[in-house]
């Protein structure tokens, strides 16, 4: 059983005679300093994402805000802070993050189905740009508070468009029986009453299609219902905020639309027609998601009459992804061995749960023992974020790698 193992995000991890490398740094040394389970970033990778970014629609010269949610690590937020990105945050404590990290109230929209009368609060005190607001309900209590607190505050209608896409149906978000945005008579009657919330000023229009959605396509249909319903309405869309969700390969072979193939398709239409409107986008995974990998040592290569397990020391608390939603990661050996007999392993943590797995069935070397080390691929976004402490386990410390430097950027949790 041959295999040569291949990296999905080569040039950022990539193997140099046989061993894998982070940017210029081998990363068994990073596991001998930092210890493991480890996530490991690399800076180089999340700022060249950040410049294709802002390259493939700087056509509509938008302002793009990261979605904190998918890692919000300082050291990443203050990365991206320098490419003058604002944030998407989705409650108070990401709001609270995302000011220490240095970011321009001016450049923070603010999502999510249930923001509390605190938040809300907490939100108009620091002048954010824009809340992206997604009930009724909202609506009402956002504008008593703005008046309260003697403020004429920005939103945009977050419109849930009833448009269905090709992913998890965990990650879907824009289809009608799901609990996000406002239905279209709804934005309808709003738009009619406009007056009724006089501190609040509907500036536009918010949607989030849903997450790692790997074609351009929806937004095409999004932005055509968009162009429709203002229409109808004779609403100015000053603001356009078109979400994020743009996918990106989780296997050397998955394709997925370039995200200049996304601008050249997206832009065209928007400047047809939203041509004065402000845009938004909020990209969580595109920028961070290949530029991690989680690192992780074998505790035993548990051999039975059934099975191959290859049991970690990482554990669905650090990665909850392949459990949540069935997720393929790439695994590879930080080690190619020089015979290259490789056999199917299931690749399995230490935690008290049949879901707590990474991998089933992976071509990996035979000759896997205990301490070696394994890279599980494209854990840079919904990695270390969604991470817990199940099962009594610290979460895992948080690496950054740029060229030869290296630096914790979290400490390792010890319970
Ligand atoms: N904007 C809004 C309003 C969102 O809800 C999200 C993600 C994003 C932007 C960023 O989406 P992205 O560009 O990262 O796809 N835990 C799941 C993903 C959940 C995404 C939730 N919302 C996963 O691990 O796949």
């Amino acid at each position: 059983m041959e295999k040569t193992f291949t990296v999905i995000e080569e040039g950022f991890f990539s193997y140099i005679n046989n061993s894998l490398f982070a940017e210029k740094v081998p990363i068994e040394l990073l596991a001998n300093q930092y210890g493991t389970p480890l996530y490991l970033y690399s800076a180089g990778m999340i700022e060249e994402r950040a410049e294709e970014f802002l390259n493939a629609f700087s056509y509509v010269n938008p302002l793009v805000c990261y979605s904190m949610k998918a890692n919000a690590n300082p050291a990443i937020l203050s990365l991206l802070a320098k490419k003058k990105f604002g944030m998407d945050v989705v409650s108070g404590g990401e709001l609270k993050q995302a000011l220490e990290a240095g970011i321009p109230s001016e450049k923070i929209v603010y999502a999510g189905v249930g923001k509390s009368k605190e938040e809300i609060s907490f939100a108009i005190a620091k002048d954010i740009f824009c809340f992206n607001v997604e009930s009724v309900e909202e609506l009402n209590l956002l504008s008593i508070l703005a008046k309260k607190a003697g403020k004429e505050v920005s939103c945009n209608l977050r419109v849930n468009l009833d448009i269905d896409v090709d992913t998890h149906h965990y990650t879907k978000t824009a289809k009608i029986e799901t609990k996000f945005g406002i239905s279209i008579p709804q934005f309808f009657s709003i738009v009619a009453n406009k007056e009724r919330f006089s501190s609040v000023a509907i500036r536009g229009i918010h949607c989030h299609l849903g997450s790692q959605i790997k074609q351009a396509a929806p937004w095409i249909i999004a932005l055509k219902k968009i162009k429709d319903i203002a229409d109808k309405t004779s609403f100015t869309v000053e603001y356009l905020d078109l979400g994020g969700g743009m996918g990106i390969p989780y296997s050397p072979d998955e394709e997925v639309d370039s995200i200049q193939t996304f601008g050249k398709k997206v832009c065209p239409l928007i400047q047809r027609y939203f041509p004065d409107a402000k845009i938004i986008f909020e990209p969580g995974r595109f920028i961070v998601g290949n530029a991690g990998i989680l690192l992780s040592r074998v505790i035993y290569p548990k051999q039975t009459e059934y099975k191959n397990f290859l049991i970690l020391d990482a554990g669905m608390n650090d990665l909850i992804r392949p459990a949540l939603y069935q997720s393929y990661h790439h695994i590879i050996p930080e080690k190619i061995p020089a015979s290259q007999e490789n056999i199917p392993w299931d690749v399995v943590g230490p935690i008290c749960e049949t879901s707590d797995f990474f991998g089933k069935d992976r071509l990996l070397p035979a000759s896997l023992h205990t301490g070696d080390l394994i890279a599980i691929c494209s854990t840079g976004a919904y990695g270390f974020s969604m991470s817990s402490n199940y099962n009594g386990r610290g979460r895992s410390a948080e690496v950054l790698v740029q060229e030869k430097d290296h630096r914790l950027i979290r400490k390792r949790e010890i319970l």
